[in-house]
């Protein structure tokens, strides 16, 4: 596998399907009670320029039910606030941990960072990917429906940084990908043209023809981090793009519903969906955490 986990594009089909089947391994030892500790004395740093819930608790909690440890840090407390850059940041912190997480905006700076980084770089968000949310939904699909042969995903909403990784992942994984976007607001063109010619892709502004015979139905919140002096604007643009009792009726019967979280409801997804569908959504939840051990032991093993 590559040195970093930077986006889903670097991992081979045959990686991706390694972590996968690893995740799922992880997750029954640990809820058999297993204890595998192989991190003893391993650190993790964590650098969050932007909010999290999921991805801090998944990774915090990760490295320690494996015996290692974690350092949580943001750009407001570190001295990234007082213009270090963001290269002597990699190049001093690197030298004293095993491992590095970074959430930020611009993927060029998660590039940056893995450039001058002494140890493996995990992206944990940037504005173009999100390839751990993307692993964990993967696992939940492959456990929930045994395997991708033959399964659609359908992804409704903007095409921001989910829908850039479910494009490549939902693809490297064998399903048939769908976006229903609106115009202005397309994924990744680079992605997409890859897409058509890997795999049995569409992206078009219909909704329900988008979503017809989908066994998967995702979708994330219409104003990312970063976008909020957009939402009202993005309100507008997305007024069709949600995921309601309509479009799960032209779904297959048993559909799945994925969500990333945090969710609106009454936005991009009806309370009345999300709740049907609860015990999918945070189990996948959850996923982030058996996914990424995957990657860590991947990485530091
Ligand atoms: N899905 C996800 O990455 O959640 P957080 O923003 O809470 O980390
Ligand atoms: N698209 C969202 C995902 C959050 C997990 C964002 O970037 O804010």
């Amino acid at each position: 596998m590559h040195k970093n986990f930077l986006c889903l594009k670097d991992c081979s089909a045959d990686e991706l399907n390694y972590l996968l089947r690893r995740a799922i391994k992880l997750k029954s030892r640990f809820k058999a009670g297993e204890v595998y500790r192989p991190f003893e004395g391993k650190v993790l740093a964590m650098l969050f320029e932007k909010a999290s819930t999921r991805t801090r608790v998944s990774f915090e909690a990760g490295m320690a039910q494996l015996g290692g440890t974690s350092i949580y840090l943001n750009t407001s407390e570190t001295q990234l606030k007082n213009e270090e850059t963001i290269e002597d940041t990699a190049r001093a912190v690197s030298r004293m941990v095993d491992l590095v997480m970074i959430r930020t905006g611009p993927h060029s700076r998660l590039e940056a960072f893995a450039k001058e980084s002494e140890v493996p770089v995990i992206n944990g968000l940037t504005d173009f990917a999100h390839p751990c949310q993307v692993l964990a939904d993967l696992m939940t699909i492959r456990e929930r429906k045994g395997s991708f042969k033959g399964l659609k995903l359908c992804f409704v909403g903007d095409g921001n940084n989910m829908a850039n990784s479910l494009i490549v992942g939902g693809i490297k994984a064998g399903m048939a990908v769908r976006i229903a976007c609106p115009a202005g607001y397309l994924p990744d063109a680079a992605l997409m043209d890859w897409a058509r010619k890997t795999g049995d892709f569409d992206c078009q502004p219909d909704v329900l023809g988008m979503a017809k015979g989908a066994d998967v139905v995702y979708t994330d919140v219409w104003a990312s981090m970063g976008q909020e002096g957009e939402a009202e604007e993005r309100r507008a643009a997305f007024a069709g793009y949600q995921v309601n009792q309509a479009v799960m009726d032209v779904a297959n019967a048993g559909a799945m519903v994925l969500h990333c979280l945090p969710a609106h409801r009454g936005e991009e997804i009806t309370a009345e969906v999300l709740e049907a569908h609860a015990d999918e959504i945070f189990e996948e939840a959850e996923n982030r955490l058996h996914a990424q051990k995957a990657v860590l032991v991947r990485l530091l093993g």
